[in-house]
């Protein structure tokens, strides 16, 4: 079984406590902390659709959907809150040569 290495971004094109969405099928969220560490996760809000990559607020490891405020921790996809009971897919990340990669 192979791993799909998928290009994200280049590491200083991510800012620190951003988040940003590489596209695909499914599409994924990469984020970076404001420690600097990259986190990867589905993109899409397990409450309803919406694009956590594209629009989020990003506080330490725990993200927020700016729709009905769900919180999930980034580093594990676990849903901290209401109305999200579902945990988001996470993905790995490989950083190579200053490019993020992500793993899937
Ligand atoms: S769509 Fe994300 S909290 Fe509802």
């Amino acid at each position: 079984m192979t791993t799909e290495r998928r290009f994200a971004c280049l590491a200083e094109d991510l800012s620190p406590g951003a988040a940003m969405t590489v596209p695909g099928d499914p599409p994924i969220a990469v984020y970076r902390t404001e420690a600097g560490d990259f986190h990867a996760t589905a993109d899409t809000c397990t409450h309803e659709k919406w694009s956590l990559g594209s629009d989020s607020d990003l506080e330490g490891c725990e993200v927020t959907c700016p729709l009905h405020m769900a919180r999930f921790d980034i580093r594990t996809g676990e849903a901290l809150c209401f109305p999200a009971t579902v945990a988001l897919r996470t993905y790995g990340i490989e950083i190579d040569d200053g490019k993020v990669f992500v793993l899937g």
